[in-house]
């Protein structure tokens, strides 16, 4: 890991199964970002618990995202891959850190007024927290860059607000991240509404892709997916939107341009196009699940991929965390 690299740092909760939606608009541009970066990528168990979880599952499903993370070709030796509760000083900087945001900003958050009405019957102190939480995993690291989705720009500019407000108290202590959007042309939406984002938890399966679908789930998928009036396949999102969002799947996973897309598909029906949306998709993700799968065979291989990224990461983490404790006056032996 060179020095001289920004430091860049992104998580993903080991929650819901992942769709392609989050591999083409995250995972894969983690891939790009590595070698331009002196990159973190954390599994965010202790988010995950603001809303309750099952604990074999969430065991589970920590080692699932690592193993993908590590089939989609992240490199361990060049980046820390990291479990968030394996390096308290998360816990500890957030702490220090709620005291330095108000109770109002954490209920003004979208996400947390979303939440409380989806989980009315578990309203947490740790759901309204989140948003300190990551903070802390952000400066931490000393972090410059943060690749987000646009639903987590609100939780950004409070890490960012929250880092100024401290720098402005003591001396500074933080860098102030700056967010990266990837664009990429593509966002991928709902498969039975592109008017919607694709999600983990859409009301309609049909309408999400997960990177864990087999093939034959793959193009049973894509075959059901809503499409326009018309025949012609031609990316056109405000009048064409389930025929525009299928196109944009295929390049992203093709990698091909809209125009060459277009031109494959002159003359051909919807059903054709659809099915080989489908194989584009499942072709490309049978080699991930693959090496996924052989992955999870090894735990001794994954522990000490985690136990190593851990340990980097406490590194770091342990310097600003200690700059902090001293600026803030405690106590240091
Ligand atoms: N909240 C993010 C999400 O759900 C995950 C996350 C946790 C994160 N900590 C982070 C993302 C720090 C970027 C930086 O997508």
């Amino acid at each position: 890991m060179e020095e001289s690299k920004k430091v860049l740092y992104s998580a993903v909760q080991p929650t819901n199964n992942l769709t392609i939606g989050n591999y083409i608009g995250a995972i894969r541009n983690f891939l790009a970002l590595q070698n331009d970066y002196n990159c973190y990528f954390a599994i965010a168990n202790m988010h995950a618990i603001t809303v309750r979880q099952t604990p074999a599952e969430l065991r589970q499903r920590t080692l699932s995202l690592l193993a993908l993370y590590l089939a989609c070709g992240l490199n361990p030796e060049q980046t820390a891959i990291y479990v968030q509760s394996h390096v308290p000083a998360h816990a500890e900087l957030c702490w220090v850190l709620n005291t330095f945001t108000y109770v109002g900003e954490m209920e003004r958050m979208t996400q947390f007024k979303d939440k409380s009405l989806r989980h009315a019957e578990n309203i947490n102190m740790g759901l309204m927290d989140y948003p300190v939480l990551m903070a802390a995993d952000i400066l931490l690291y000393q972090t410059e860059v943060v690749p987000v989705g646009l639903d987590q720009r609100q939780h950004l500019e409070i890490a960012r607000d929250i880092a100024q407000r401290f720098n402005n108290i003591y001396s500074p202590t933080f860098k102030v991240p700056e967010g990266l959007y990837v664009k990429v042309g593509a966002k991928i939406n709902d498969l039975q509404d592109p008017s919607k984002k694709m999600s983990k938890s859409a009301e309609n399966p049909n309408g999400s892709v997960f990177l864990s679908d087999d093939k034959d789930t793959v193009i049973r998928k894509f075959k059901r997916a809503v499409t326009d009036s018309g025949s012609e396949i031609k990316f056109d999102p405000e009048n064409k939107a389930g025929v525009s969002n299928l196109l944009s799947i295929y390049t992203a996973f093709t990698g091909k341009t809209v125009e060459q897309a277009e031109r494959d598909f002159a003359g051909i029906g919807y059903g054709d196009f659809k099915l080989a949306v489908g194989e584009a998709v499942a072709d490309k993700l049978a080699p991930i699940q693959k090496e996924q799968a052989k992955l999870l065979t090894d735990k001794t291989y994954l522990d000490n991929v985690l136990r190593s990224g851990a340990e980097r990461a406490a590194k770091a983490a342990n310097k600003t965390l200690s700059k902090v404790y001293k600026k803030i006056g405690f106590y240091q032996l």
